[in-house]
């Protein structure tokens, strides 16, 4: 489907998920603003041809009005082990963060709203493939505080008429162009085991191999960035059209629906890099699932939504390139 240029206030777009979107936005033709507080993300991520407003979305009320055909909201803090340890930070960013967004596009008139959410917000599954009505017990107050917001959108188009997609994310990985991952510290799998073959890290830590899958390694299902972005604009789409009318909170899972285990994933990096990639075997981490698969079929049926980039390789590879530019040793 193809759609009309609209304006977008894409928050945290200077971050990793949330430039690559921006990026597929202007291709798009669509105009793009930027709302980032670079408290995780950098200048230099926001793409050529957005506006960047640096701040917070605390504050997005001074900046956000009628001419906003919708808000992608990627803005967040995103580590599990940090939001253990400090829990209020997570509840006022991201709580208290997306509530003061919602009030300011109420008070603007801007009803559709994008947002990203996790697979973090159902925990520890009872069966895999996830759906949308598994039950939620998130582990962590970071899945917590994304719930939360859930539970906040779908009040807010009950009550206020806005259209609404929640996207929980499993995995995302791979790069676009220049555009990639780089959270500091770092602790999502890919990107450390690039470290690894970038000399950067001397090995990677494998937790636990007594787990009840096919290899004894933990499973999560890796989507790539670029499928990712597509399936955003689809919402955009859908919503555009009224397939998701004002008043609809809908929630999608997005994953490939194929689990790779960790050991499959420093195979896959060892075929793409060439490097050996050295393995330290460590103990099972607390509240780490067996196997985290989505199903998919949701964002399917409603957003018309396929990944195109299902082959880990592939993820890599980008992820690979994107690696190697950053420390400056691409070939
Ligand atoms: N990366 C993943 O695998 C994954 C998986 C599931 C869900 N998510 C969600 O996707 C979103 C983007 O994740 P990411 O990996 O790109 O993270 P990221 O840290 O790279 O990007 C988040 C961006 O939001 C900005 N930000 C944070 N708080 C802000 C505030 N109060 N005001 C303005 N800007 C603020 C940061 O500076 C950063 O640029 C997050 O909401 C995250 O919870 C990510």
């Amino acid at each position: 489907m193809t759609t009309a240029a609209k304006k977008y206030l894409v928050t945290g777009g200077a971050g990793y998920v949330g430039s690559v979107v921006a990026a597929h936005l202007l291709e798009r033709g669509h105009r793009v603003t930027v709302l980032d507080d670079l408290s995780t993300g950098f200048a230099e991520g926001v793409p050529e041809g957005a506006e960047f407003i640096e701040g917070r979305i605390q504050d997005a009320a001074k900046w956000l009005d009628e001419s906003y055909d919708g808000v992608l909201h990627f803005a967040a803090f995103s580590q599990v082990g940090e939001s253990v340890a400090k829990p209020e930070k997570y509840w006022e960013n991201n709580v208290g963060g997306t509530m003061a967004l919602l009030a300011a596009m109420r008070e603007a008139g801007v009803r559709r709203l994008v947002f990203s959410s996790t697979a973090a917000t159902y925990g520890e599954p009872e069966s895999v493939p996830i759906t949308e009505s598994a039950p939620t017990a998130p582990t962590s107050p970071y899945g917590a505080s994304k719930l939360a917001v859930d539970h906040m959108i779908g009040g807010e188009c009950a009550a206020h008429g806005l259209a609404a997609v929640s996207l929980r994310y499993f995995n995302v990985a791979g790069a676009h162009g220049s555009l990639g991952e780089r959270h500091a510290p770092e602790s999502h799998l890919i990107p450390l085991v690039l470290q690894v073959a970038l000399g950067e890290r001397e090995a990677i830590s494998v937790y636990g191999e007594d787990y009840p899958t096919a290899d004894g390694t933990c499973v999560r299902d890796y989507i790539h960035v670029a499928d990712l972005a597509e399936a955003h604009l689809l919402a955009l789409d859908a919503m555009t059209a009224d397939e998701v009318p004002a008043g609809e909170h809908l929630v999608c899972n997005l994953g490939n629906g194929n689990g790779f285990s960790v050991r499959e994933v420093v195979e896959t990096v060892r075929a793409v890099t060439g490097h050996p990639i050295p393995e330290i075997t460590a103990a099972r981490r607390p509240g780490d699932p067996a196997a985290l698969v989505a199903s998919a079929d949701t964002a399917r049926e409603r957003l018309g939504w396929t990944p195109s980039r299902p082959d880990l390789a592939d993820v890599v590879a980008d992820a690979w390139a994107f690696a190697q530019e950053r420390a400056g040793v691409r070939p």
